[in-house]
């Protein structure tokens, strides 16, 4: 499963984006995946800006998103038993295009989300609220995926996106669960999940002092 690595920090006006290999297996699809990874982070990059210019808080801590790699796309799509083209990235799977934003705290999570599900033109295919029910391993994250239109010079066309939300916390969890997956020699499995577990918790925990301080400061 693919975390954090392949994300990359993109700030609207400073190319740090990462996209795939341009001769990638999404061929002409390429571009209208550029096309909605620009649209979702400039959109968010603006809805920032509208939040503090209205006297708010900004509540992303940072934005993150990319294109999957066109191996790690191929290899989702023959493990689901799908056929390996671009048509099936783009319309069988979900996260050909992933944001991900990661807020300071809980509340700015759930207000993130409500503003992305007002927004017109993003509709809301599925949505899985894993800080209110975890993962048994203890993942914690708010998915969206969203369809969104792309304008093409002759027809518009709508696709999809995976937008992850979480906490700074949630975040680092998930950065170091995934890493700690990839150890191939560990002893003692059931104790790392457990352990793993448990941290997620404790996490989880603090996020929840850290919004109970900052709601007495406010
Ligand atoms: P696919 O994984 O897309 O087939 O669909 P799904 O319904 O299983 O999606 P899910 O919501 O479980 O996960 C989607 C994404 O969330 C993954 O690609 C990861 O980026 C992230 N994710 C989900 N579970 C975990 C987890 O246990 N640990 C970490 N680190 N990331 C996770
Ligand atoms: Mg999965």
């Amino acid at each position: 499963m693919e975390e954090s690595s392949n994300y990359n920090d993109m700030n609207i006006g400073r190319k740090t984006t990462e996209y795939t290999e341009p001769e990638s297996f999404y061929k002409d699809a390429q571009v209208m995946l550029e096309s909605v990874l620009h649209e979702l982070m400039l959109r968010i990059e603006l809805l920032r800006r509208y939040i503090v210019l209205e006297g708010g808080r900004d509540p992303v801590e940072h934005c993150k998103g990319r294109i999957k790699s066109a191996d790690s796309m191929k290899e989702k799509l023959s493990k689901k038993g799908l056929p390996v083209t671009t048509e099936s990235a783009l319309t069988k799977v979900y996260d050909a295009v992933g944001i991900r934003i990661v807020c300071q705290f809980v509340d700015d999570v759930y207000q993130m989300v409500d503003i992305l599900k007002r927004q017109e033109d993003i509709e809301i295919i599925n949505e899985k609220d894993y800080i209110a029910n975890p993962k048994d391993n203890g993942y914690r994250s708010y998915h969206l995926i969203v369809s969104i239109p792309v304008h093409l010079p002759d027809c518009t066309r709508k696709l999809f996106a995976e937008i992850q939300l979480r906490t700074i916390a949630m975040d680092c969890w998930a950065a170091l669960e995934h890493e700690l997956r990839y150890k191939k020699t560990v002893e003692n499995p059931e104790l790392l999940a457990e352990e793993l577990k448990r941290c997620s918790d404790e996490m989880a925990s603090t996020d929840l002092t850290m919004q109970t301080i900052r709601r007495m400061l406010k």
